[in-house]
C-alpha cells in the first residue's frame, strides 16, 4: 500500500523586469550606495511596470511550479496568497489568480501576515490538505511593495522590493516533505511597521493622502532587534518541534530584509554563513515573496540536493514570526 503524505511537488519565481540600483536612489533621495550595501547588504531590487499587479506576478510565478508539478490548473482544488498589496480590497486577490489561471472550483482567500505571509499561507495549506478535502494547493506569495513605498522616504524606500514565489503541494507518494511549520505573532507590536491608511481605521481622503499615510512606515532600529530574537526563536522552536537540530540544517532561508540581520540569526544559530542562502543583495525586502522565491531560485538552479534540510524562517509586520522545515 502506498502511505500518501504532503509533499511540495513544484516551485516557481517571477521578478520583473526593471532593476533599480542604490545609484538610482541617490538621485531620488538623501542616501548612498555605500551607506545601503553597509546597513542592509541590498545593491538593486526589481520593481513592477504599471499594469502588473499581485495577482499577474503571482500567475507568472505558480505557471512554472505547475509545470513543475505536473499539476493543471483545473486540477488545483485550494489556492491561498499570502499579499498586503493585493490588486484591489475586493475581491481577494487569489480569486483573481484562479481566473488568471482558468481554474473555476478551487477555494482561494488570500492572508496578510506581511513577511510571513508564504510561511503562514504553506502551514494553512498543509494543515487543511491533512484534513483529507484537498489534494492539489497552489500556496503563492506576492508583493508589489513598490505601490506602499514612500519614494520620499530614505528610511524605508531603500529597502523594498517587488517579486513574487509560488509552490505546489501535492497528496501522493512524491514531493519534498514538510517536517513541521510554527507561526505565532504578537499585536503588541502593531505600530511598529505599519500603513496606516486605506483600511476602516483611517480611510483614504485628500487629506490622508497630502500626509502620505497611504505608505509604508517602519520604525526600523527596534523592528531590526525583534527580528534576530524572533527568527532565532522561531527557527529553534520548529527544529523542536520536528526532533532537528541546527547542525543538520543544510540551508538556512532566512526572510531576505537585511544582510545583518541574517547574519546574527545564523550566528546565533551556529549555522556556518556559506550554508546561508542570500540573494537579498539582487531583489531587497519583497515582504511574503522572499522566502518562496528563495525556495524556487534554489531548486532552479540545482542548489538543493536530495536530502537536504532547508529551514525557511520570516518575521515581518504584525509582528508575526514562522518558520518551516523541509526534507528535499
Ligand atoms: C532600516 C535599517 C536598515 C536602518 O539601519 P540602522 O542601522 O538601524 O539605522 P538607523 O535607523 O539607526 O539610522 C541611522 C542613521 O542613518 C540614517 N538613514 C536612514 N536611512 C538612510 C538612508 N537610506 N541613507 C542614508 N542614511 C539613512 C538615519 O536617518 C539615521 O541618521 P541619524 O543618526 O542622523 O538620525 C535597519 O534598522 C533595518 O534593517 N531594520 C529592520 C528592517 C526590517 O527587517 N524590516 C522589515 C521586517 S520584515
Amino acid at each position: 500500500m502506498t502511505v500518501e503524505t504532503i509533499g511540495i511537488t513544484g516551485t516557481g519565481y517571477y521578478l520583473p523586469e526593471r532593476v533599480l540600483t542604490n545609484f538610482d536612489l541617490e538621485k531620488m533621495v538623501d542616501t548612498s550606495d555605500q551607506w545601503i550595501l553597509e546597513r542592509t547588504g541590498i545593491r538593486q531590487r526589481r520593481l513592477a511596470a504599471p499594469g502588473e499587479t499581485a495577482s499577474s506576478m503571482a500567475e507568472a510565478a505558480s505557471r512554472p511550479a505547475l509545470a513543475a508539478a505536473g499539476v493543471d490548473p483545473e486540477q488545483l482544488d485550494l489556492i491561498i496568497l499570502g499579499t498586503f498589496t493585493a490588486d484591489q480590497p475586493l475581491p481577494a486577490a487569489a480569486c483573481l489568480l484562479q481566473a488568471r489561471l482558468g481554474n473555476h472550483t478551487a477555494a482561494c482567500f488570500d492572508i496578510s501576515a506581511a513577511c510571513c505571509g508564504f510561511i503562514y499561507a504553506l502551514e494553512l495549506g498543509e494543515k487543511l490538505m491533512l484534513g483529507g478535502r484537498y489534494r492539489n494547493a497552489l500556496i503563492v506569495a506576492s508583493e508589489v511593495l513598490s505601490c506602499v513605498t514612500d519614494w520620499q522616504d530614505r528610511n524605508t524606500c531603500v529597502l523594498f522590493g517587488d517579486g513574487a514565489g509560488a509552490v505546489v503541494l501535492s497528496k501522493g507518494a512524491g514531493g519534498h516533505r514538510i517536517l513541521d511549520t510554527y507561526i505565532g505573532a504578537d499585536g503588541e507590536y502593531a505600530s511598529l511597521l505599519k500603513v496606516e491608511a486605506g483600511g476602516s481605521a483611517v480611510p483614504i481622503t485628500r487629506e490622508v493622502l497630502d500626509r502620505r499615510e497611504q505608505y509604508v512606515r517602519m520604525e526600523g532600529n527596534k523592528v531590526f532587534k525583534l527580528a534576530v530574537s524572533s527568527m532565532a526563536r522561531s527557527a529553534r522552536r520548529v527544529l523542536k518541534q520536528a526532533g532537528g537540530t541546527a547542525g543538520e540544517v543544510t540551508w538556512l532561508l532566512p526572510h531576505q530584509a537585511n544582510l545583518r540581520i541574517m547574519k546574527a540569526v545564523a550566528k546565533s544559530l551556529k549555522i556556518p554563513e556559506e550554508r546561508v542562502y542570500i540573494n537579498v543583495d539582487r531583489y531587497g525586502n519583497m515582504s511574503g515573496a522572499t522566502v518562496p522565491v528563495g525556495l524556487a531560485e534554489m531548486d532552479h538552479n540545482g542548489v538543493l540536493k536530495p536530502g537536504d534540510l532547508v529551514l525557511m524562517v520570516a518575521f515581518g509586520g504584525g509582528l508575526t514570526w514562522s518558520a518551516s522545515l523541509v526534507r528535499w
